[in-house]
């Protein structure tokens, strides 16, 4: 591996970090995700707990709390702990709850959400900041259906010096209509210019921001030159496994991702078994470079 990428490597995954009190922290790899034991988000947390969970999401960027015992609303009272809950038409929804997002795959389906790498909704002008996924049922195969992050910082900073100072001052289209490819999309999908590099709000971190799900073009280069430097970024997350974790589900496990700062792909390994879960969306704020 290039020496700049293994320094990018060393600098994520050595970077200092506080000791936790009122929750236990085992990473899942050295630069993305991380299980969280020792609390219950079926109970309202305390602030110094809350301040915990927060500074392990921007920490490790994907959480994963197992064996929880979870009503909706107390799944979506965790939630609103990270800030508004996103609302969808309910035209736009399977089921009756416009918080809520069904996230179902069974015998009859011929497509599942998620199934290739993406930043959640990054064609809103304000994205979502991030995501909170409570898988209730998983295959009765007894594996399949994991979901897959990237560590999207670490994504810029394993690119060559040369790249990322050009990738700087870049602008991108982000099309609601990319994931309606072959079908009929609905009227009305947002269609927004977001530049390819980009801060995180909270850390400050800069982090690469094309997807493959959304993003359709660099504004700045000619057509022929932005097809080929968003098919290099895409394949530079999608091809590159010291980027990824791999989280395994099982019945009762919540999954919080930053979805300012990852892609996640879900992997459809299972049919025809069935998979559900329900997806929560906090709203965020628009990305800046
Ligand atoms: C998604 O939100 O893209 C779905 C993720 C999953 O089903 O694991």
């Amino acid at each position: 591996m290039d020496p700049s990428a293994l320094a990018a490597i060393e600098r994520i995954a050595g970077a200092p970090r506080a000791p936790y009190h009122s929750l236990g922290i085992e990473r899942l790899t050295p630069v993305i995700g991380a299980e969280v034991t020792g609390i219950d988000l079926s109970q309202p947390l305390s602030e110094a707990q809350f301040a915990e969970v927060h500074r392990a999401l921007l920490e490790n960027h994907v959480l994963v709390f197992r064996d929880q015992h979870l009503t909706v609303e107390q799944h979506k009272a965790f939630s609103r702990r990270f800030g508004t809950l996103r609302a969808l038409p309910l035209e736009d929804i399977d089921g009756e709850d416009p918080e809520l997002v069904v996230i179902r795959a069974n015998a009859h389906s011929r497509h599942v959400a998620g199934e290739a790498w993406h930043t959640d909704g990054t064609a809103d002008l304000e994205p979502s900041m991030g995501s909170l996924l409570y898988v209730k049922e998983t295959p009765a195969i007894g594996c399949g259906g994991d979901t897959l992050f990237a560590n999207m910082h670490l994504a810029l900073d394993m690119l060559s010096p040369a790249l990322q100072g050009f990738l700087q001052g870049l602008t991108a289209i982000h099309d609601g209509e990319l994931p309606w490819k072959g079908f009929t999309p609905p009227p009305g999908l947002p269609k927004t210019e977001h530049p390819v590099v980009v801060k995180h709000p909270e850390t400050g971190r800069p982090l690469l921001f094309v997807n493959s799900g959304f993003t359709s073009r660099i504004v700045q280069l000619a057509p022929v030159e932005s097809q080929a430097l968003l098919k290099l970024l895409f394949d530079a997350v999608a091809h590159e496994p010291v980027l990824h974790c791999r989280v395994r589900w099982a019945p009762n496990t919540l999954v919080m991702w930053d979805n300012r700062c990852t892609q996640h792909h879900a992997v459809w390994d299972y049919f025809p078994h069935s998979r559900y879960g329900e997806r929560v969306t906090v709203l965020g704020t628009r990305p800046m470079a």
